[in-house]
């Protein structure tokens, strides 16, 4: 198995991970996103990574770090592998997740193991079901207050879009009670924002624990229509500040998905493939794994940086269009948005639904789409903003 030169070490720290990290893992950067956008960053992620795998063969590459072992996944046969074998020998927890996630979701599923990660993997599998609750009326509802608000000034803001988005959100997971409560997930970002620094960053315990306490509060109530009412609170808790944060990235798909024209489920796919929310897959192996015939060692970090696999022109035949023929079932197993295997996002329908249903209430009364072929490999979704329809 190949092992990188200094110099292409350097480069894939450069080129594909740093900026992915400036942009801001667990909550984006306005200033960094717009940065990246402008010089074009996942675009030379993108050529870099090909470049890697011209130079060293398709084969996972190690990569030169002092006292750890890495591994960057250049072939979408081994994504497939390394996804199908979580958590073990693969584990989601890994070393960067624990030290993120610690800062407002200690308890998460993400970064649990064991028999801990089995009970709390079966906890959001039961409750992320978006037949269980009436997720469409509550976006359709939010989307013509949106769009009443969008008619007066002419336009539809990333800003004004994302309060409407945030107001869905608290809905769905805690119920009307909460959809005016700002101060909760205005707590939630800052304590991602502190995230985003992971051990570089002091936790703010005060914090997390005003915020738990508040959370906690809502989730008693279990108020019906409500994912708060489909399972006990104190099991609840540890796992709806995931759910919280992760509303974020459907909101950014389902803006981007109208800049496409895209419509419905397939839309809300084909975004999370031009522009994945989650561009950097993490696993950690618990124990030496043989790849190829070359056995690494347990500790292992196996990266997969997933533009390169959804924007590869020699796989996919319309890598840069809107190409909903891709979904739901797509036949390159390196279009992992959701990832995949065990591991998968158990919110992906909850995310399709309720993106879905945002987009079609919306895109008609809008002049969609703004973005044509070739799509960029980077695009800021805080500068979306789409013109009202004058027939309306
Ligand atoms: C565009 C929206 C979303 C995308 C693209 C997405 C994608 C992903 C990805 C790639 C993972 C795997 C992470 C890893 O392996 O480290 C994941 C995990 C997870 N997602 Fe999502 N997600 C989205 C929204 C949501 C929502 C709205 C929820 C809940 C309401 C959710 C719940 C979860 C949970 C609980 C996990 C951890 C699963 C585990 O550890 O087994 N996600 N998601």
């Amino acid at each position: 198995m190949a092992v990188a030169s200094r110099l292409d070490t350097g480069r894939a720290f450069a080129k594909v991970l740093l900026p992915t990290l400036a942009k801001g893992v667990i909550l984006r950067r306005p200033s960094a996103t717009a940065l990246a956008a402008k010089a074009r960053a996942d675009a030379a992620a993108v050529a870099t990574m090909k470049r890697l795998r011209e130079r060293y063969g398709p084969q996972p590459l190690r990569l030169r770090v002092t006292g750890r072992s890495v591994a960057l996944l250049l072939d979408p046969l081994d994504v497939a592998r390394l996804l199908a074998e979580s958590p073990s020998p693969f584990a989601l927890a890994t070393v960067e997740k624990r030290a993120a996630l610690k800062h407002f979701q200690p308890h998460g599923v993400l970064i649990s193991t064991g028999r801990e990660r089995a009970r709390r993997r079966a906890v959001n599998e039961d409750v992320l079901r978006p037949d269980k609750i009436d997720v469409r009326a509550i976006v359709a509802d939010e989307a013509d207050l949106l769009l009443r608000h969008a008619r007066g000034t002419g336009r539809l803001t990333w800003d004004s879009f994302a309060q409407a988005w945030w107001r869905a959100a608290r809905r769905i997971v805690l119920g009307s009670f909460a959809r005016e409560d700002v101060e909760l997930t205005d707590m939630l970002q800052t304590l991602r924002a502190n995230a985003n620094w992971a051990y570089l960053h002091p936790r703010r315990e005060a914090l997390r624990r005003r915020f738990e306490d508040r959370l906690c509060g809502h989730l008693e109530r279990g108020e019906p229509g409500s994912l708060a009412s489909l399972g006990p609170a104190d099991e609840l808790v540890e796992q709806a500040p995931h759910w919280l944060f992760a509303f974020d990235a459907a909101g950014i798909a389902t803006m981007r998905a109208l800049a496409i024209g895209g419509e419905g489920e397939a839309g809300i796919w084909e975004s999370v493939r031009l522009w994945p929310t989650t561009p950097v897959i993490l696993r950690e192996s618990t124990e030496p794994t043989r790849w190829h015939g070359t056995w690494l060692p347990a500790r292992t970090t196996f990266i997969v940086f997933v533009p390169y696999f959804h924007r590869d022109p020699d796989r996919l035949s319309r890598a840069d269009s809107y190409a909903p023929e891709n979904w739901p079932a797509p036949a390159d197993p390196g279009l992992v948005p959701f990832s995949g295997g065990p591991g998968i996002c158990p919110g992906r329908d909850l995310v399709l639904v309720a993106g879905g249903a945002m987009l079609d209430a919306l895109r008609p009364h809008l002049d969609v789409p703004t973005l044509h072929p070739p799509l960029p490999a980077t695009l800021n979704h805080f500068g979306l903003s789409f013109v009202t329809r004058s027939d309306d």
